[in-house]
């Protein structure tokens, strides 16, 4: 009774001066995690109505400037098995404008679909044969802001290709320091559309930055249905919807002779279309009827609006096209305040997350710089190019990809490696395919439409997986 308080509880001291180290201990070890540029607040638990699944996701931001007014958003699936063994691919959408998380995760190649209130597998997602990373890009796209005040408007139009390759660059600088683990792993460039753009321009700089400092371990670059020159891309068009039974033969004199599609497009950007220009697409767009879908010629309308991926590149607006599909499953999942919360997704600057930005004031003009050229250096730097074409797709149809591949073949000096040849995704033709000098290739995806793993998504993984192992396609039936 006479003792001190503490004389006949020895005990409790020893436990008040544990939980106080414990707890010391803890403060210590957040604050390491919150001032280290760590991917530990970027974890996705997991995302509503999501099925289990034994990989890891992330998202989140990376900021570009040191004011943080400027910041990309991405996602990241680690591969479903061994990811440590599997390379890393970042995947780009084009637009300029399309998220690569709503169409190229949420409905080519990522590990889900939307489909009401769930998210479904999709058995050929590309995270089976690698570690996929999802940026949306440029600033102003998807999730991705730009807090920075102009005071006028020709400072917004800014956002071209040559920001947006060099933000791209710095993006995935900063990523690295989030995943360390990633650096010096094998990685690869995927896109579409647009991205033959972006990315051609990206690796450009990543192989200036190495001659500084080796960072990006770049092994190859893949181009789906990619805008590569301009002219030879939209030129194609015209036989491609001839050949297609979507417009007559005298139509199609006129699309060739009196007005073409490059010289349409360029008039169009420019502000002023030519009599003879609008007449000509007027018939042109009258007998191709809006109810085929243009980015697949073979597809029924009404897949929603993941297929008006690009407004640039297909700029008809006399007859925009109508979106039937008004639920666009994507767009409702990722405008849910508890799918926002578990991406770590902030909305700034706009009210909902769109598919397509179609506000983003871009240098449209830009689609006029060829970037094939720009392929041609990555290819003489010793990087392997795939470039592919879904060949239902009279956006950018494979004839004219095939053209400038064959094109840069010649003028670069490569041989033919492999002859112009099918190749097999089970027992049945995936495509064809040839490839030069053993680096630089070009394929078709049977069946396929612009948005090639949307449509053919077990002929995409095929490919996909011939290229990360730098391996001819199958050549035989399985
Ligand atoms: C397209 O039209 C432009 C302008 O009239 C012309 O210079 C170009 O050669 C044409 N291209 C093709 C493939 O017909």
């Amino acid at each position: 009774m006479n003792s001190s308080p503490f004389s006949c509880k020895p005990m409790a001291k020893i436990v008040v001066v544990v939980v106080v180290v414990t707890l010391l201990q803890f403060f210590i070890s957040m604050e390491i995690v919150m001032s280290s540029p760590s991917s530990f607040f970027d974890r996705i638990i997991q995302l509503p109505g999501q099925p289990p699944v034994n990989f890891q996701q992330y998202s989140g931001y990376v900021t570009l400037d040191e004011k943080k007014q400027r910041a990309l958003f991405y996602y990241f699936v680690e591969a479903e098995f061994n990811p440590a063994s599997k390379p890393l691919v970042l995947w780009l959408n084009g637009g300029p404008g399309c998220s690569s998380l709503g169409v190229g995760a949420f409905s080519e190649n990522g590990p889900f679909r939307p489909n009401g209130n769930v998210l479904l597998r999709n058995e050929y997602s590309w995270n089976k044969e690698a570690n996929m990373l999802y940026l949306e890009t440029p600033v102003g796209v998807g999730f991705s802001y730009t807090t920075e005040t102009t005071s006028d408007d020709d400072d917004t139009a800014s956002i071209g290709d040559k920001i947006t390759a060099r933000d791209n660059l710095v993006f995935l600088q900063r990523w690295f320091l989030k995943f360390p683990q990633y650096r010096q792993r094998d990685l690869f460039i995927t896109g579409e559309s647009y991205a033959g753009h972006y990315i051609p321009q990206l690796a450009e700089l990543m192989i200036e930055f190495n001659k500084k400092e080796k960072l990006f371990n770049l092994k190859g670059i893949a181009l789906g249905n990619p805008v590569l020159e301009f002219a030879t891309d939209f030129n194609s068009r015209a036989e491609f919807i001839w050949s297609h039974g979507l417009i007559s033969d005298s139509t199609f004199n006129l699309f060739t002779k009196a007005c073409n599609y490059s010289r349409y497009v360029s008039e169009y950007y420019r502000g002023f279309v030519s009599p003879v220009c609008s007449r000509v697409m007027s018939q042109v767009t009258k007998e191709t009827s809006k109810f085929v879908d243009k980015y697949d010629v073979t597809l029924d309308v009404c897949i929603s609006s993941v297929l008006s991926q690009s407004k640039v590149i297909s700029p008809h607006s006399p007859t925009k096209k109508i979106d039937v599909c008004l639920d666009d499953e994507t767009t409702n999942y990722l405008n849910r305040k508890d799918v926002q919360f578990a991406f770590h997704a902030r909305l700034v600057g706009v009210d909902k997350w769109t598919v397509c930005n179609n506000i983003l004031d871009y240098e449209l003009l830009d689609l006029e710089i060829p970037t094939i050229s720009i392929v041609g250096s990555i290819v003489k730097a010793g990087i392997p190019v795939l470039v592919y074409s879904g060949d239902q797709d009279s956006v950018i149809p494979l004839t004219g990809s095939r053209t400038l591949v064959h094109g840069l073949a010649k003028e670069l000096g490569l041989d033919v490696t492999a002859p112009y040849r099918v190749w097999f995704e089970g027992q049945q033709v995936g495509g064809w395919t040839q490839v030069y000098g053993d680096i630089l290739s070009f394929a078709t995806i049977r069946g396929a439409s612009h948005e090639a793993p949307f449509s053919q998504p077990e002929r995409s993984l095929v490919l996909f997986k011939s290229f990360l192992e730098g391996r001819p396609l199958p050549e035989v039936f399985a």
